[in-house]
Parts: structure tokens; C-alpha cells; sequence
């Protein structure tokens, strides 16, 4: 492919699709604002350009988009507990920085953008549905909102100028690197520090779970199949109650108990993504089993807590 932007780089899945795509033989640009969320450790020994700048710097967007075979944009305001507390910096980001992001890739004329998008914008799934990529928004918080607004700019990109576009969305990552706010990180420094796990509620609503591996490992495979106008689903077809993730948690570090605490509000009974078109158009399937993924994740972040 040659030279691929990921904005978001020096966060969670970014510093994970940095080393794939590295690892592949492209050369890699990061953009990153290294808000609390993002971390330059995170990409030591890999090797990329870095361009320190927020989404709304239009000028460092051209410069980081220049000459680049296509970008890949994750640079996002992520934590849902934030978007409940604090929704603003979620449009501005996510939404106005997604602008920002297309209105770039246009002017540099960039060949591919891939935008990377949620299993939450289509809100909770009934019991056996799986939402396909077609299916309609009914985001239930205000990241997921935020999110099907930045996918609404990308089609509207599509069809107002026939942008050199596509979108993948992605079910629950779970890995190294990810910030501690999140759920698998938390419950271990909540198990390591408290030596019990509280819950959000009675634990009951469902998420499917993809290794960050296999989901860079995804997003690489739609690049590289770029087409525009695609809209692909990656799943790891590893659904679990969040009590049951956090009992397995538990067990892992040493057989801490999980409680219940006070219910999130917005919380969705269960999110699903149909991923079987991009299975077989893409050539992907996850690779990390759960219960591998998760012990090496466990570990990383009980080395990283407290
Ligand atoms: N983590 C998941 O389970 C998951 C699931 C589905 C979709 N996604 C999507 O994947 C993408 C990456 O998620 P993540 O979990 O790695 O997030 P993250 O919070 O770990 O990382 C986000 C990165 O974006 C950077 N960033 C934030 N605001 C910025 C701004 N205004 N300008 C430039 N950089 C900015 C941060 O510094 C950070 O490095 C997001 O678009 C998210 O919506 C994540």
C-alpha cells in the first residue's frame, strides 16, 4: 500500500493497528491531540511518523494526509461514562473532528478513508438480532449518538461528492493498552487494589468481545480491499454478560468477588453486529481465543493498576 495516516494512533486500538500495519510493510503517520486517552509509550519501538495535533487543526490534517496512500480514522472521544457526565467534547471531536477529517482528505485528495465506527450506533439488540450493515441508527447514549453523527458526515461525504470513503464498525475491544477507565482494566485494578469487582448494575446486558489484535488485523483488511461506499462489520462472535467477563476476571486474579453497584444509565440490554459479508469479502476471522486474550489482557493491566 505504502504510506497509510492513522489518526488516533497513540490510543487503544490505534497503537495496536500502528504495529500491524507497520508489521506489514506500510509506512505508518500518526495524528494524535495525546489527550488523557492517548499515550507516545504506547508506540515505542514501532517504527511511524508522529504529528502532535487535535482534529480540528485542518492545516496539520493536509500536512499529515499529503502524499499518503489512505488514512484510517480512530481518533475519538471513547469512554461512554464521560459522554453521560461531559457530551460536548464527544460532538466536538467526534463529529466536528470527523468533518475536519473529510474536508482534508478532499483537499489533499486522499485515494482511501476509512472510518472506523461502533456496534453502538445502532443501539440495543433484541435477543437473536444482529444488526447488518444497512440497519438503521438508534443510538442509546450520547458517545453512540456522537458516533452515528460522525457516520452520517462520511455518507453524506459519499453521496455529496462521491468522497473516496468507507466505514468498518467493530463489536467490544479488549487487549493491552487499553486506558484503565474501561471495563476489563477497571475490574482488574478494582480486583487488585479492593480485592472485589463492582459492577454496573446486576450485570446482565450482553457485549460481544474481539481481541485488538483481530480487530487491527480487521481494519488492515479493509484497507487494503478498499472500496468505496463499503460498510463492513468485524465481530468476534464471543458474546458474554458483562457479570460473566467480570467474573472471569475475578478468577483470574485470585477468585475476587464481583458486586453489584449502581445501574448506568442509558445501558443497552445488548449490542450484535452481522459481520458474515465482511468475513468472507475481507478473508478475516478473529484468532485469539477468549480465554487466552483474556488471561495475557488481565495480566497486562494488573501490571499497569494501582
Ligand atoms: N475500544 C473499543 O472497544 C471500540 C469499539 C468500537 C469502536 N471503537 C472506536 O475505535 C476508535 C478508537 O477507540 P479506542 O478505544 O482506541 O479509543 P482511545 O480512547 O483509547 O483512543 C483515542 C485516541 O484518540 C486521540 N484523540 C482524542 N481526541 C482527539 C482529537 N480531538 N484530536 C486528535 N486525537 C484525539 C486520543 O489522544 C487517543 O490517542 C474510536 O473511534 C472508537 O469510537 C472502539
Amino acid at each position: 500500500m505504502g504510506v497509510v495516516l492513522v489518526t488516533g494512533g497513540a490510543g487503544f486500538i490505534g497503537s495496536q493497528l500502528v504495529r500491524e500495519l507497520s508489521g506489514a510493510g506500510h509506512r505508518v503517520r500518526v495524528l494524535d491531540a495525546l489527550t488523557y486517552a492517548g499515550d507516545r509509550a504506547h508506540l515505542i519501538g514501532v517504527p511511524h511518523e508522529f504529528f502532535h495535533a487535535d482534529l480540528q487543526d485542518g492545516a496539520a490534517l493536509r500536512a499529515a494526509m499529503d502524499g499518503a496512500d489512505g488514512a484510517i480514522h480512530l481518533a475519538a472521544e471513547s469512554h461512554v461514562s464521560r459522554s453521560l457526565a461531559s457530551p460536548g467534547a464527544f460532538f466536538a471531536t467526534n463529529v466536528e473532528g470527523t468533518r475536519a477529517v473529510l474536508e482534508a482528505a478532499q483537499a489533499v485528495g486522499l485515494p482511501r478513508l476509512l472510518h472506523m465506527s461502533t456496534d453502538e450506533v445502532f443501539g440495543a439488540a433484541l435477543p437473536g438480532q444482529s444488526f447488518g450493515p444497512g440497519d438503521r441508527h438508534r443510538p442509546g447514549n450520547p458517545y453512540a449518538a456522537s458516533k452515528a453523527a460522525a457516520e452520517s458526515l462520511v455518507f453524506a461525504w459519499r453521496h455529496s461528492f462521491g468522497a473516496p470513503v468507507a466505514l468498518v464498525r467493530c463489536t467490544n475491544n479488549y487487549g493491552p493498552r487499553q486506558h484503565l477507565e474501561k471495563a476489563i482494566p477497571c475490574w482488574t485494578a478494582m480486583a487488585k487494589n479492593n480485592g472485589l469487582i463492582v459492577i454496573h448494575g446486576d450485570g446482565s446486558p450482553r457485549r460481544d468481545w474481539l481481541a485488538v489484535e483481530d480487530c487491527a488485523r480487521g481494519l488492515r483488511r479493509a484497507l487494503e480491499a478498499f472500496e468505496p461506499g463499503a460498510v463492513d462489520h468485524l465481530a468476534g462472535r464471543n458474546e458474554r454478560s458483562n457479570r460473566a467477563v467480570a467474573e472471569a476476571v475475578g478468577a483470574l486474579m485470585g477468585g475476587a468477588p464481583v458486586v453489584s453497584g449502581p445501574a448506568r444509565p442509558g445501558q443497552d440490554a445488548a449490542y450484535r453486529l452481522d459481520d458474515r459479508h465482511s468475513r468472507a469479502r475481507l478473508g478475516w476471522r478473529p484468532q485469539v481465543g477468549f480465554a487466552e486474550g483474556l488471561a495475557a489482557t488481565v495480566a497486562w493491566c494488573a501490571r499497569r493498576a494501582g
